[in-house]
């Protein structure tokens, strides 16, 4: 039996996404950002990302539909993002869905947005149940164990901000371009180590749970005193600023991780596996440092490519084709949920 051809829909933050996916096939992928549209007002409106996805989410649909060379009446399920997110852009693609199953008269399933980033490595690698996954983004940072579509341990995560957000507002403390993280990630490259000192935050406390916010006020400090000592910053500094910021992100990453993969493998899973998805992931010093102890553990380490780490629809396919093998689909009574934790 083939498996179902199932249209994804994706609105929940300031993506517009369909993606139309049969089994572990993205046919097509659309992604339209919304980063012009926010750019001038410093952080992503409500009420703008939700206007632009009520306007695009039809142009993506017909996109995602030609890319993937199929007809809207050969699509079996709709699958479509209806939580966690700003409450304006998951009604736009519940209202979607729900219209497009009626319809068409297919099944429509309801995803979880956090459910979509954590299934994305059984897409993209095929991994079994159960995986450690850690989703570190601008938005997110948590540790989760996998168990099924609808099955998660969280084990910790962020108290405060996520390190993507700490990398951005560190590229905003230092004058450097956004998005932070490649900025910082490539100043880094020319700096040094413990040149300046930050904390590890959090490190002295058992468990998983992480603290970002310190790091960026700890650095903030370091900076304002070098301004007054010298009158102002040399690229070096900038540079070495950088280096130490990465590193104290790194070794929490790192330390947590350890921590966090130990508590995995007390339940000695058949095939052991963790995997690192979200922007932060691109960073090649913190994924050699998860790497390596992968490594040292025996895990085998994964990181699904970029395009499908950061927001898309073929992820909400994906896992709505999980939920629908299990026979989970859902009627008109679907609600869009602005805060739902897995
Ligand atoms: O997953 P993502 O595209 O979007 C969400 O947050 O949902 O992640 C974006 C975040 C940004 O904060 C960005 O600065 C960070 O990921 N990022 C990086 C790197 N590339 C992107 N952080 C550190 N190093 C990088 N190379
Ligand atoms: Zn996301």
């Amino acid at each position: 039996m083939t498996d179902p051809l199932i249209l994804g829909l994706e609105s929940s933050c300031d993506d517009t996404a369909a993606a139309v996916l049969r089994g572990r096939d993205v046919l097509s992928s659309v992604v339209e950002g919304q980063n012009n549209l926010h750019a001038s007002f410093g952080g992503v409106v409500p009420e703008i990302a939700a206007r632009a996805h009520a306007e695009r989410l039809d142009i993506c649909i017909e996109r995602a539909l030609a890319q993937a060379d199929v007809t809207l009446t050969q699509i079996d399920a709709i699958a479509v993002t209806s939580g966690p997110g700003l409450i304006g852009g998951v009604l736009s693609g519940v209202m979607m869905g729900k219209g497009l199953a009626t319809g068409l008269g297919k099944p429509l399933i309801g995803v979880n947005h956090l459910a979509g980033h954590a299934l994305t490595p059984r897409l993209t690698d095929g991994l079994a149940y159960p995986y450690l996954m850690l989703l570190v983004s601008g938005g997110h940072c948590q540790f989760l164990i996998v168990r099924g579509p609808e099955d998660f341990t969280r084990l910790g995560g962020t108290i405060d901000d996520a390190p993507g957000e700490a990398f951005d507002k560190t590229a905003r403390l230092l004058g450097l371009p956004q998005p932070g993280g490649p900025s910082v990630e490539e100043q880094a490259k020319h700096g040094i180590e413990r040149a300046y000192r930050l904390p590890r935050p959090l490190l002295d406390r058992p468990g998983c749970d992480m603290s970002f916010s310190g790091l960026k006020t700890a650095l903030m400090r370091q900076r304002d005193g070098i301004i007054t000592e010298n009158g102002g910053l040399t690229r070096q500094n900038r540079a070495d600023l950088c280096a130490e910021f990465q590193a104290a992100v790194r070794d929490v990453l790192a330390e947590k991780t350890r921590r966090a993969v130990a508590l995995y493998l007390e339940e000695e899973p058949a095939e052991p596996a963790f995997a690192v998805a979200g922007g932060v992931a691109a960073n090649m010093a913190i994924r050699a440092a998860l790497q390596k102890i992968c490594e040292t553990a025996k895990v085998t380490f994964t990181a699904p490519p970029l395009r499908l780490c950061t927001d898309n629809a073929a992820m909400i396919a994906y896992a709505g084709s999980e939920l629908l093998a299990k026979g989970i689909t859902h009627d008109m009574t679907l609600s869009a949920r602005p805060r739902w934790p897995l």
